[in-house]
């Protein structure tokens, strides 16, 4: 089986049927125009998306997108693009985006490793985040968690010389195993790790995971690795 085929099974995520607020659901009919990418299978022009040449963060799962909003509102000279399966996220992304007035920011509604292989030209993120991702607690779900080996391959590819891949999670067996996972990885050098209580995220703002976790006595940690050159 070709690894595209074996990737295609392996989901970090489930759709979750997730209630849809009626101004969620104007926000996806509405403004979709105006944020939205929709998913292809060729490389995107990201300088013809976002109408201008900039560096361009690329943010994974952003959930409801408050924290994203905010980094594209506190960083104009960059480009961002947000990828989210979960349609409510979306819809609150865009009404967030809205407010905040910034022109820097679009949107993709589709599995983000499709987007990945299929999507972004090689070298031509300067930095990914993926915050809180999904922690898939169960030991038999552990492979649906999205760092993996070929992940962190995928990820090296698509960012430039000198790009950056940015990570935290709030469940303690997840950080092993990205520690691990990123230990292995020859294409990763971790520039710093940052171990709080939700009070010092790293280069970022809080996030509404972050928030819950908080509230469950979770402790955070937070990485920024930088890509090696091979
Ligand atoms: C635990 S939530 C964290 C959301 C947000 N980053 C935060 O900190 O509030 C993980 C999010 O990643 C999204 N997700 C998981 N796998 C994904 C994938 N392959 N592509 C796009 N989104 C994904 C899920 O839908 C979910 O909203």
């Amino acid at each position: 089986m070709a690894n595209s085929e074996t990737r295609r099974r392996i989901r970090s995520f489930v759709r979750r049927a997730g209630r849809i607020t009626a101004s969620q659901q104007r926000a996806l009919d509405e403004l979709w125009p105006v944020y939205g990418v929709e998913p292809s299978s060729q490389a995107i022009d990201l300088a013809e998306v976002f109408g201008r040449a900039a560096p361009c963060v690329l943010e994974i799962g952003f959930g409801n997108g408050d924290s994203l909003v905010q980094l594209a509102q506190e960083n104009p000279a960059k480009n961002f693009l947000g990828i989210e399966v979960h349609d409510p996220g979306v819809g609150h992304c865009m009404i967030a985006a809205r407010a905040a007035a910034v022109t820097n920011l679009k949107l993709i509604a589709h599995d983000a490793i499709d987007i990945l292989e299929n999507a972004i030209a090689p070298t031509s993120l300067a930095r990914i985040n993926l915050y809180f991702p999904d922690p898939w607690p169960k030991k038999r779900h552990h492979k649906r968690r999205i760092v993996q080996l070929e992940f962190l391959e995928l990820c090296a590819s698509r960012l430039e010389k000198g790009g950056s891949l940015h990570m935290a999670t709030d469940w303690a067996n997840y950080a092993e195993h990205i520690d691990a996972v990123l230990a292995e990885s020859r294409r990763f050098a971790c520039a710093e790790r940052r171990d709080h209580d939700g009070g010092a995220p790293l280069e970022r703002p809080p996030t509404k995971f972050e928030r819950r976790g908080g509230r469950l006595g979770h402790r955070i940690v937070d990485w920024r690795f930088e890509k090696i050159e091979l």
